[in-house]
């Protein structure tokens, strides 16, 4: 890794989901400037996370990354970004009490602002515009000046995610991630009637906690029940964006991206010989890789040499994305080509992109059942192949937005319209966050006993 690289090589690389820029001027402009900007995170961070994930590769640790679909410059605030924290923390409890084991947690924050599409135009009403990208690239706004790329708008991305990451890193450590207020949060929603069914899980958290204290463990005297470490990531999409802000670790010497801890290479933007394979491969990063149903396993033999050549632990994220009912299909497949490669991955499980649907009422959605089908098919078919289940990857919210149906809050189809926000795909609301965490929390007890009889 590093060697025989530069960070702009990718533009010798045949490139996908990116846009053309018509002012060239502007675009070299933007880049400079960010250029001389600090990096938004620090190699030594980003090396802690590795290290953190190489236990989760070992069935040691397990990952939680959530957020956004796609991050907005307009609903950007303070208190979005609370309230995602607020339900990933509560939801890292509730997994670590199944998992008896450290939960990372990783956002799809403060920097997730670029999206791949499906088509590169968009029809309404006979009138055909490019594509919204995401905010980093164009407007969400359907008028051919908004769907304009506009390089400056890489400036108030890094910007945003800036602002983000510093309240992010406040709220980890000055006293809000206080794992007693967390549990407090999480016996708050089990108290009330619909949550009921979790109630048992929420109270025997409680009293471990009682234990701890009275056993004199107390806030005051464990510093880890007073913070927290909060990863951030995002799909390093657009190319001049990371490229800018590429830095060398004055550690090692060696490149690693600037722009977010860890980053991941779409379904879409995998290919081996493309260009955004060849930016990830070269960055020190933890890189996360989605496998689709139309990932090969040659495919995937080539992208773990080109990505991870050198086998690291920790240095690479399989986020498995196949949609309830198909995981049968292809996770298989996959295991066993990493199996035969002797290739140290963490496995996680993305129940979010194969399990989109148009519901009746027009919008998109998806239901909670098929989330929660996928990741039920992804932990069972790691325990038939003797592999471990390594974390999980959500589109979720801290707020209490109506995008995906089903839960025990149920949203129906008709609710989709009343709080429908998000800038791209459908995401999981603050209750069904939680909730999907004590139903995956359950598998991970029973991984713990799989493992455990392995062992015996
Ligand atoms: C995403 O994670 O937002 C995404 C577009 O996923 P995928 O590349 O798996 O479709
Ligand atoms: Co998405």
């Amino acid at each position: 890794m590093g060697k025989g690289w530069s960070k702009s090589d990718w533009r010798a690389k045949p490139r996908v989901q990116m846009p053309d820029y018509p002012d060239q001027g502007a675009l070299n402009a933007v880049e400079a400037q960010l250029s001389r900007m600090p990096p938004l995170v620090f190699a030594g961070e980003a090396r802690t996370l590795k290290s953190e994930l190489a236990k989760a590769a070992r069935g040691e640790a397990f990952l939680l990354q959530g957020g956004d679909c796609a991050e907005s410059f307009g609903e950007f605030s303070a208190d979005n970004i609370r309230d995602t924290f607020k339900v990933m923390l509560q939801m890292a409890v509730v997994l670590t009490w199944g998992a008896k084991v450290p939960v990372i947690k990783v956002g799809r924050m403060a920097g997730q602002f670029a999206k791949p599409r499906s088509a590169p135009t968009e029809t309404i009403d006979g009138t055909e515009l490019p594509s919204y990208r995401g905010d980093i690239i164009n407007g969400f706004e359907f008028t051919s000046e908004a769907r304009l790329p506009d390089p400056n708008r890489m400036l108030q991305a890094y910007t945003q995610a800036a602002a983000s990451l510093n309240l992010l890193r406040a709220f980890s450590t000055g006293g809000f991630a206080d794992i007693h207020r967390v549990q407090s949060w999480i016996a708050g929603f089990t108290d009330a009637d619909d949550a009921e069914k979790y109630r048992q899980v929420a109270d025997q958290i409680s009293e471990a906690m009682d234990f701890m204290r009275a056993a004199g463990v107390t806030s005051e005297t464990a510093h880890e029940l007073a913070s927290v470490d909060f990863y951030t990531s995002h799909e390093a999409l657009l190319l001049e964006y990371e490229e800018a802000l590429c830095r060398i670790d004055s550690t090692s010497g060696l490149p690693i991206a600037g722009t977010g801890h860890m980053l991941w290479i779409g379904d879409r933007t995998r290919q081996p010989d493309g260009a955004h394979v060849e930016f990830a491969r070269g960055v020190q990063n933890p890189i996360g890789l989605k496998c689709g149903p139309t990932t090969t396993e040659d495919d995937l033999k080539v992208l773990m040499e080109k990505l991870n050549p050198e086998n690291e632990a920790g240095r690479l994220t399989l986020i498995a994305r196949f949609g309830a009912g198909n995981v049968g299909d292809h996770l298989p497949r996959l295991i066993r080509t990493v199996e035969a490669e002797g290739a140290n991955v963490v496995w996680s499980c993305d129940p979010m992109h194969g399990n989109t649907i148009k519901s009746a009422s027009g919008f998109k959605t998806r239901p909670f059942e098929s989330v929660l089908r996928e990741v039920k098919e992804f932990f069972a078919i790691h325990k038939a192949e003797g592999t471990i289940p390594g974390g999980v990857h959500f589109e979720m919210t801290g707020k209490d937005v109506t995008e995906c149906t089903g839960g025990v809050r149920a949203v129906t189809d008709g609710d989709l319209s009343s709080r429908y926000h998000t800038a791209c795909d459908p995401r999981l609301n603050a209750s069904q966050s939680l909730e999907l965490a004590f139903l995956v929390a359950e598998e991970l007890q029973d991984r713990r006993k799989f493992a455990k009889a392995a062992s015996q």
